[in-house]
């Protein structure tokens, strides 16, 4: 879909649907809802204001209302903000999602929108280009459908092609008359629309980056192999990429790492791609993703049940390598970022790891595998030693489906997060809230520790039996993370794969994670 930003009057507007957003409770309208209601002759100042009306304005309600040749568009799409009071960033992408969502059900090919009018005093205050971007962010993430896979008509261009609906375009349309009180922006009407733009393009690089995640996520592990995220994070221009085989896991000593790797067919990688500033870099930060593109369980094999959906493993990979591609497409961090992902099949063969191996990891650590399906641990722990090593980072971040105890603990709706630096988990958490993205802490108490004692090893991999769990695979890791080094864990087993619909998260693979990093590196320059 192409996103466009233009000037001009939204009710004059030559596309087959509009969008008008309206904030619950709000009377009387103003701005454009208050010019397309005068042209459609107080069509939704009535509906508004019926008895029993269909639409408030809560969040992400919608209604349509054809226009019967009132306008140049056939169709008016309401959209609700929500209460005035409880209006976020998140809102605004949420609602944009639902108006997409509406739109396509019309199978109309273009559809424009303007800003909403969120410059009332009750209101906290976006500037134009928030609010363009994360209308745009909303649409592209509303707009996702996995269709790669679905028989004929689908394309081969990563579920982009969907015939269903030929929905082609967004206009946000910036008002011609800039409003009282925005008078004072330094820019003029050209160069707000220029800023407008660019924010537009911003929004959608970062939601088309949540997509191809999404898109990695839910195609299955037939497919999407390690060879298969090696090619998708080479085939990224703009970065350079490292990429270490099988026998050079072995051979660098990741003994852990290996040990997962050696029951598959499939041959394991560990993946480096780096982004460097045309500058100096302000910071250097390391990203880790678990990419288990399929996790059996290994001789603890899984329960049938629990493994339908277990080619999701590798969601913490595909957060890590999409936010490196919209990195890569914006060029203008001034961070470096380096990013790894550890990535291999966990299965039951005669060559698999058996339950109480004990192997040695990159940094002389052994551990005792007591249970084969507390893989993700083994393949971070030497990944992180490596990215480490390799870079010395000022910060490090992964991102793992890592714990079922999550899941349990959170639900879908928050990743868990813990570290070494309860500032960085603060700052991370920050991004993720002003990306539509919950973070919840989780503790690493020293009591925890005990969970780790092996009588055979220096660690065990599975030691907390029914307590704790998510912190003690986070205690588990951090024994591979350097002294002072800002770390953060975040367990998104949850909110990487969800079974119900929202407006901007359809079900499946979420792509959850990258909104979150994204927001955090750009925020690390401001
Ligand atoms: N990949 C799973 C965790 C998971 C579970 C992700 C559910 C998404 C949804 C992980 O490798 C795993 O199996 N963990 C075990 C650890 C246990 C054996 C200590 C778990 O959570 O049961
Ligand atoms: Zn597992
Ligand atoms: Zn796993």
């Amino acid at each position: 879909m192409k996103i466009l930003a233009q000037q001009g009057d939204l009710a004059q507007w030559e596309a087959d649907a509009i969008i008008v957003t309206i904030v619950e409770g709000t009377k009387p309208l103003t701005g454009a809802a208050l010019s397309v209601d005068k042209a459609l002759k107080g069509m939704i100042s009535q509906e508004l204001q019926a008895a029993h009306p269909r639409f408030k304005g809560k969040l992400a309600d919608t209604l349509v209302l054809p226009t019967y040749g009132k306008l140049p568009a056939a169709y008016v799409i309401l959209v609700g903000l929500g209460k005035p009071e409880e209006i976020k960033g998140q809102s605004l992408r949420r609602a944009s999602a639902a108006a997409i969502r509406a739109a396509k059900k019309l199978k109309v090919k273009s559809v424009a929108t303007a800003l909403a009018e969120l410059n009332q005093k009750a209101i906290k205050p976006f500037d134009t280009d928030t609010i363009g971007r994360l209308l745009a962010e909303g649409a592209v993430l509303g707009s996702y459908q996995f269709t790669l896979r679905k028989g004929k008509k689908a394309k081969a261009d990563n579920g982009t092609g969907d015939s269903s609906t030929p929905l082609s375009s967004l206009t946000v349309v910036l008002p011609s008359t800039t409003e009282k009180g925005k008078a004072k922006e330094k820019d003029t009407g050209k160069g707000q629309l220029a800023a407008l733009k660019k924010a537009v393009r911003v929004g959608q690089v970062i939601a088309e980056s949540v997509n191809t995640a999404r898109d990695w996520v839910n195609d299955s592990a037939n497919y999407v192999t390690p060879t298969f995220l090696k090619e998708q994070a080479e085939a990224i221009p703009g970065l350079t990429c490292k990429v270490l085989t099988q026998a050079q896991i072995k051979k660098l000593g990741m003994g852990s790492f290996a040990l997962v790797a050696q029951g598959s067919e499939q041959p394991a990688f560990l993946i480096h791609l780096s982004y460097k500033p045309k500058g100096k870099a302000q910071k250097k930060v390391a990203l880790i993703g678990k990419g288990i593109t399929f996790d059996s369980g290994g001789l603890s094999l899984k329960p049938a049940g629990s493994m339908e959906t277990m080619k999701m493993d590798m969601g913490g990979a595909a957060a890590v390598l999409a936010t490196m591609k919209a990195i890569a497409e914006l060029q203008d961090l001034s961070v470096q970022v380096d990013c790894f992902v550890p990535t291999c099949e966990n299965m039951p063969s005669g060559r698999s790891s058996k339950p109480g191996d004990i192997v040695t990891a990159m940094n002389g650590k052994t551990i005792e595998v007591n249970n084969t399906d507390a893989e993700g641990r083994l393949i971070l722990c030497d990944a992180m030693t490596y990215a480490q090593k390799e870079v010395n980072p000022d910060e490090m971040i992964d991102l793992a489906t890592l714990t079922g105890a999550c899941v349990v603990a959170l639900g879908k709706a928050a990743a868990g997060i813990m570290g070494t630096s309860d500032d960085l988990i603060d700052r991370v958490r920050k991004a993720g809230e002003a990306g539509g993205e919950k973070l919840w802490p989780l503790p690493l108490y020293d009591e925890y520790k005990s969970y780790l004692k092996s009588d055979v090893a220096d660690l065990i991999n599975a030691g907390a039996k029914g307590e704790a769990g998510s912190s003690a695979a986070g205690m588990f890791l951090k024994e591979f993370v350097d002294k002072n080094l800002a770390w953060a864990h975040l367990d998104i087993a949850g909110p990487a794969w969800v079974s119900s619909d929202s407006p901007e998260i359809p079900k499946g693979g979420t792509g959850f994670g990258v909104r979150t990093l994204l927001y955090y590196l750009y925020q690390l320059q401001e």
